[in-house]
């Protein structure tokens, strides 16, 4: 019966698929509160990422103060962003890179759903290129061929072994003196102290909480160079340069 659908369904463009239920609540899952969103932001009317940006705040001021110095380091930027969720940071980081040439943006997400959405609401950013990956690793075959890998509001969840991970696959992936940026939350400031003791009578709390030395350690065993450090708000925004 399957067969026959297909085959009238075919001649449309159209493909009768069985997707298990598991796997797509899995991947759910894997998307955080972007499903939830995206189910809200329709309510209202918006677009997914104006809405989330008038809960949490519009990116579009730090990203100049994150990014913009880094990124015109690159003439042709090969960008790789980690941990994308609907792409409200991938918005205002093209805005920048439309003055480049030839720029790329590999936006990747562990959550089939992230990766399934992104591509749909990137469709006519033809430099944007959503990719799945495995949690731990970046789902690319080549060495040395990113400029700058940016990861905003995720490490601040990770635990060390899958930061290590990471550390790890950025320096395989990123060229000689490619930047790698992300934000964790790190004890060793006030800020990150007092939010540890807010979330401490928060049962189902997600974050994790790291130092400096920790961080600093990992990152110089994977082959990098520290550049800089930078608080905003709850959390550090630590930059490290491929020796
Ligand atoms: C808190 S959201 C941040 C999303 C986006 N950067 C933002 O600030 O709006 C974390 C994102 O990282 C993804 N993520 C979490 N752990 C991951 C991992 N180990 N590998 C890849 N993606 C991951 C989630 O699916 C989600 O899209």
């Amino acid at each position: 019966m399957k067969k026959l659908i297909n085959l009238f369904l075919r001649k449309l463009g159209y493909e009768l698929k069985t997707i298990s239920s598991h796997n797509h609540s899995q991947s759910k899952l894997l998307a955080e509160g972007f499903p939830e969103y995206l189910k809200e932001s329709r309510k209202a009317g918006m677009d997914v990422n104006d809405f989330i940006n008038s809960k949490l705040g519009n990116p579009a001021y730090d990203i100049q103060i994150i990014l913009k110095k880094e990124l015109s380091e690159f003439k042709s930027p090969i960008f790789c962003e980690l941990g994308v969720g609907t792409g409200r940071w991938t918005k205002e980081i093209i805005k920048i890179l439309h003055d480049s040439q030839d720029w790329k943006i590999y936006a990747v997400d562990h959550s089939e759903w992230i990766v399934d959405f992104l591509k749909n609401y990137f469709i006519n950013e033809k430099n944007v290129i959503p990719l799945l990956n495995d949690g731990l690793t970046l789902p690319f075959p080549d060495n040395n061929f990113l400029d700058l890998i940016f990861c905003q509001g995720m490490f601040i969840e990770l635990k060390l072994s899958n930061i290590m991970s990471y550390a790890f696959e950025f320096s395989r992936t990123l060229k000689p003196n490619g930047i790698a940026v992300f934000n964790y939350i790190d004890l060793k400031t006030d800020n990150g102290w007092n939010h540890l003791r807010k979330q401490s009578t928060i049962l189902s709390s997600c974050f994790t909480y790291h130092t400096t030395e920790t961080i600093d350690r990992i990152f110089t065993e994977a082959g990098f160079v520290k550049i800089k450090s930078l608080l905003l708000g709850n959390s550090t925004y630590s930059y490290f340069r491929k020796l």
